[in-house]
């Protein structure tokens, strides 16, 4: 089965970890083993021409940089065979938009001209922004007074694709969540470790945990640098953390340690998240809130290759298999790809067919301060059970 690859490059500054479409053909050595999926179309339906913030080439994380030749191939991956859920669909309501409006903690002060401006604690960073097709609403003073500007030199690495017009700075600093702290950074990626459109998620993860009354158990797959994982263990979740990047599973640490969260029950975990999934689902265990955010493109440390088109069906199926049989949510973000919030909200619908709850989707959006556009970041679908 073919997927249409956009290949354009542009500078936006959307949501980009793991979108890096393959850069090499690899004769399909690292494909998961083709699943079999009954009703599937031999070709997939003609997609919508994508909005400019989708047509992003992607800078890889580190976990997406491996060299090829040391890519794995997912041979003892089980073939799930897809089908239809049967049962009653879901309610559903969308769209839904999510927003985070400017707060102590991170505000888009203003953007355009293809770039954003924002406040991540103490810094004011600028980062390109290919959605920001306006003019920006504040003076060219407020855009000097930057500390750090992302310049994507592709010669340098890390702190050297970053250019800091006042004084040097460091590579960390110390930020904050909703009272959580945890470090930004400047990395290679033009990313500084959280992506705040994603607080709407956790508001309403925190709410269901501590409303529920109940221990609470939340898999966190595809976690980055854990800022969801915290706010759930605050919240008195025990969480399971799932990244392919040692490195950004390095970083989680330090912030649940920065965030005087140490003593919480949190699992770090660096694997594969369709095969932590699939493991999981063999052993037993079981979630009540699951929470995943893949990239368009990733690869897991033995180089699984993730593809989100390809394997997104079996990775949801997997999901709502391994619920607990009082679940209280399944939380899905896409972000860069080519598709609509109504693909993954039939997706997430058909999947959890017969269990009752609603199924709301839509997008993620941040409101500009300057002038309250908005930005949007991501596309998410998720089930909730009441
Ligand atoms: C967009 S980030 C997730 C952001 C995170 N949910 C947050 O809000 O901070 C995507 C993450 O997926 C990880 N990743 C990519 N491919 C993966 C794979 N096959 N298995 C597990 N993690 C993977 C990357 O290392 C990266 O940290």
């Amino acid at each position: 089965m073919k997927f249409t690859r956009d290949k354009r490059r542009d500078k936006s500054g959307r949501r980009d970890g793991g979108t890096q479409p393959p850069r090499a053909q690899d004769g399909g050595r690292n494909k998961r083993p083709e699943r079999k999926v009954e009703h599937r179309q031999e070709k997939p339906a003609p997609r919508p021409e994508p909005k400019a913030e989708r047509r992003e080439n992607h800078t890889p994380r580190p976990s997406e940089q491996r060299n090829e030749a040391h890519s794995e191939a997912r041979s003892e991956t089980a073939q799930r065979v897809l089908r239809r859920r049967e049962g009653i669909l879901p309610a559903e309501k969308l769209p839904l938009i999510l927003e985070v409006a400017p707060n102590a903690d991170y505000a888009l002060l203003d953007s355009g001209n293809g770039q954003k401006l924002e406040q991540y604690g103490p810094y004011r960073i600028v980062r390109p922004e290919g959605q920001a097709i306006w003019q920006p609403a504040l003076p060219a003073k407020d855009w000097d007074r930057a500390d750090a500007i992302f310049t994507g030199d592709t010669d340098e690495e890390g702190m050297g694709r970053w250019r800091f017009p006042g004084q040097p700075l460091g590579e960390t600093w110390p930020m904050k969540h909703d009272g959580i702290d945890y470090l930004g950074r400047f990395t290679s990626f033009r990313h500084v470790g959280v992506f705040p459109e994603q607080a709407s998620h956790w508001d309403h993860m925190a709410g269901l945990i501590e409303n529920s009354k109940r221990p609470v158990k939340v898999l966190n797959l595809f976690g980055y640098t854990g800022l969801a994982s915290l706010v759930a263990a605050r919240a008195g979740a025990e969480v399971t953390h799932v990244d392919a990047s040692k490195k950004a599973i390095g970083w989680a640490r330090e912030n649940q340690e920065m965030a005087s969260l140490a003593n919480k029950p949190i699992r770090w975990i660096v694997e594969d998240a369709m095969k932590f999934a699939e493991r999981e689902e063999r052993r037993g265990s079981r979630y009540d809130i699951i929470l995943f955010d893949p990239p368009a493109y990733g690869r897991g440390p033995k180089g699984e290759v993730w593809q989100l088109f390809e394997h997104l069906p079996a990775l949801t199926d997997i999901c709502r298999s391994i619920l607990t049989p009082k679940p209280l949510a399944v939380v899905l973000t896409a972000y860069s790809i080519r598709s609509s919030f109504f693909a993954i909200h039939a997706l997430m619908r058909d999947t959890f067919a017969g269990m009752g709850g609603r199924v709301e989707s839509g997008e993620l959006i941040i409101r500009e301060q300057s002038a309250g556009r908005a930005l949007s970041t991501s596309l998410f679908s998720r089930w909730v059970s009441a």
